[in-house]
């Protein structure tokens, strides 16, 4: 299942992550694909408002992980974009499909972790505020929540 659709401005991407959050559980794994400023972090940021993250999301680039316990759901936010396939033991594997919901930007730097059951969202800029935003997946729960989106958005 792929759906994809135009974010015209930033807080409709907010909107996307706040809109999703509720509906992922403990273990899910979501990857972030998209270049440098297509809004990876911006989605992020409405998962953890909706899950009532106190914390502001920043990109976590420098610190490859950043956790958020505080809300209704821990949350994991991976930025593989330093490790660039390095393949250091960092032990991210208890993360992921762990005990919270794990958003993952640059996935194809650590792809040997990377589970077969996930959800992909992709950022494209196509000028301006514009960005297409496409989801897919093949795992049942991640499609139908794909299919909400397309109802919504
Ligand atoms: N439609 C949109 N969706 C998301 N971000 C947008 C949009 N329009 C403009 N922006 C801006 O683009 C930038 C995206 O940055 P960020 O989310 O950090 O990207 P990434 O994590 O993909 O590098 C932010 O400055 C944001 O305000
Ligand atoms: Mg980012």
């Amino acid at each position: 299942m792929e759906y994809s659709f135009i974010s015209t401005k930033r807080e409709l991407t907010v909107r996307l992550g706040e809109f999703i959050a509720p509906k992922f559980v403990a273990g899910d794994v979501v990857l972030l694909e998209g270049d440098l400023g297509a809004g990876k972090t911006t989605l992020v940021g409405g998962v953890a408002k909706a899950l009532k993250v106190d914390d502001d999301v920043i990109s976590p680039t420098f610190n490859i992980m950043k956790c958020y316990f505080n809300g209704t759901l821990p949350l994991y936010h991976i930025d593989a974009y330093r490790l660039e396939n390095q393949n250091i033991e960092l032990g991210l594997d208890e993360y992921i499909e762990g005990n919270g919901v794990c958003f993952i930007e640059w996935p194809q730097y650590i792809k040997p972790l990377i589970p077969d059951e996930r959800m992909s969202i992709k950022l494209v800029n196509i000028g301006g505020d514009q960005r297409k935003i496409t989801l897919s997946s093949d795992t049942p729960r991640f499609v139908k929540i794909i299919k909400d989106v397309e109802g919504e958005f």
